[in-house]
């Protein structure tokens, strides 16, 4: 199963792998694990970043890349794979200039063992590097062949606008995807901030945190118990908003597709403007089991109307 991520020219499966736990909450046998039942599964879209897993105590960032390069050289499937990473969060290279921006490919590109990169980010914006600088540093990484496609995540409306007014006038290669944070429960400030910005520009969206930590799983039930992780305070948090009413509707819902609540929650998703497929990270194959049947679930209308209904923000 393969879909075209907008305009980039990639072919990907309808569910991207996050690769924030592999080499961190998942160790490197579970993260070979969980690789090869995503590639077995036709998945082919996983996405890391340099900054992962810093936070990490011990750890320097690059370990999720380091592990997902070992995979990719040891099962020799790189050019079945599409990899998406990131830079602007690991220092030194929140510096989005030309000098920092090479040296931190050329590092990510060693620990992924490719000599390119299907889909690069800036993880986030740089406010002290000119525009114009960081422009011609990315638009030159795609006339090098070392980078495929562009991508901006968690920029504000304004400087997203403004970095892709600037590329436009001057024929520069610039974002055609964005990754930010999104889901049925967080579902602002996306949907008045950003996505305007890329339905004006015809961005395509693959948001993150699109589980909400594992909440719209239906593994948090108000009164239930559950085993502590590194995620459960932010899954939790939903719990008073939205633990009855709507994790008893994605439940309904799961029922009649015959699938899992993890899938309903992810294809709301993709029934959002812009949004192109959804992202998640799996800490064990039983959670990569219960995300894979959102590759290709299509709501109906009613169904996603209710789910809408039932997150609309409120003023
Ligand atoms: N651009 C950015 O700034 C940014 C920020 C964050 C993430 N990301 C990317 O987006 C990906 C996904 O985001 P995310 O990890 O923040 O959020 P997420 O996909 O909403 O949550 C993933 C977490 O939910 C739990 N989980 C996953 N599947 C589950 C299941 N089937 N049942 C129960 N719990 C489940 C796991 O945590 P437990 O350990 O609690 O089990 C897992 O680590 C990341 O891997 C990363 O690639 C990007």
């Amino acid at each position: 199963m393969r879909i075209n991520l907008g305009g980039t020219g990639l072919k990907v499966f309808p569910l991207q792998l996050g690769g924030n736990t592999l080499g961190f909450t998942a160790d490197r046998d579970t993260s070979f694990r969980i690789l090869d039942a995503y590639a077995s599964a036709g998945g082919n879209f996983i996405d890391t970043a340099d900054f992962y897993s810093v936070w990490a105590p011990g750890n320097v960032g690059g370990e999720s890349e380091t592990v997902i390069g070992e995979w990719l050289e040891s099962r020799g499937c790189r050019d079945e794979m599409v990899v998406a990473t990131k830079v602007g969060m690991l220092e030194p290279y929140t510096v989005l200039d030309r000098k920092h921006i090479d040296e931190a490919l050329a590092r990510s590109l060693d620990r992924l063992r490719t000599d390119r990169i299907d889909l690069y980010y800036a993880h986030q914006d740089d406010l002290n590097t000119s525009q114009e600088d960081t422009a011609a540093a990315f638009d030159g990484l795609v006339r090098a062949g070392l980078v495929r496609t562009l991508g901006a995540s968690n920029f504000s409306p304004d400087r997203l606008r403004s970095a892709l007014t600037l590329a436009r006038q001057r024929g520069l290669h610039s974002y055609q995807v964005i990754q930010d944070e999104y889901s049925l429960v967080n579902r602002q400030p996306f949907e008045t901030g950003t996505m305007p910005v890329a339905v004006e520009f015809g961005l395509v969206n693959i948001p993150y945190r699109s589980l909400a930590k594992g909440f719209l799983s239906g593994r948090y039930r108000p009164g239930g118990s559950w085993q502590e992780t590194t995620h459960t305070s932010i899954a939790t948090s939903y719990l008073e908003k939205y633990g009855t009413e709507l994790l008893g509707t994605v439940e309904t819902i799961a029922r009649r597709h015959d699938t899992t609540m993890s899938a309903v929650g992810l294809a709301w998703l993709t029934s959002r403007p812009t949004v192109a497929l959804p992202l998640s990270g799996v800490r064990t194959l039983e959670q990569l089991d219960d995300i894979l049947p959102a590759a290709g679930l299509v709501l109906d209308d009613d169904e996603v109307d209710a789910l809408t209904a039932l997150t609309a923000p409120s003023d």
